[in-house]
């Protein structure tokens, strides 16, 4: 059996803080719409509840992806994927500041943009992960 190394804990650290932050996201849509009819008053603690787990996850996907760009090499990397890094972190940024807009956003169109483009943003940020750990 292959031993865990530094990498192992590294990766597995972004990548599950990254899957609550994503997955958490399209859970609540999810939830949300059966709440609001048959539990209306428990939808906002719910909601409340989730960003008490997302933004410490979304905290950790930050951190770990610092660690990353100290543990890659990015200046020997090609720069097909220096230029995907540097879009993926843009999409991982532009998540956190949608979510942010659909929490604290006071019209209804804040929340509908901010909640859409957030979890959209975190797939996009998602996906060009996965290309980095298969292109090199
Ligand atoms: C919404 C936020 C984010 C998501 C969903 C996300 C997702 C992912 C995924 C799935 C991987 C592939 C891991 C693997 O090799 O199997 C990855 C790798 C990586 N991420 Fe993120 N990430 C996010 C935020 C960030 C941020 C903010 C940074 C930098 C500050 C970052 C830097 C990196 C780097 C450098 C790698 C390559 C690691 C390696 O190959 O060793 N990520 N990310």
């Amino acid at each position: 059996m292959l031993s865990p190394t530094t990498a192992t804990i590294r990766i597995f650290l972004h990548v599950i803080a990254a899957s609550i932050w994503v997955g958490g996201q399209f859970t609540l849509a999810g939830v949300v719409p059966a709440l609001r009819r048959s539990a209306p008053a428990a939808t906002k603690p719910v909601a409340q509840a989730f960003a008490r787990l997302a933004w410490p996850a979304f905290a950790v996907t930050v951190v770990t992806g610092m660690w990353n760009l100290m543990a890659v090499d990015i200046t020997t990397a090609s720069s097909a994927y220096q230029a995907t890094l540097m879009v993926k972190i843009a999409f991982a940024i532009a998540s956190g500041a949608f979510v942010a807009l659909h929490q604290f956003g006071r019209t209804k169109l804040a929340l509908a943009v901010g909640g859409a483009l957030g979890a959209l943003c975190a797939v996009a940020a998602m996906f060009m992960g996965i290309m980095l750990h298969t292109g090199n």
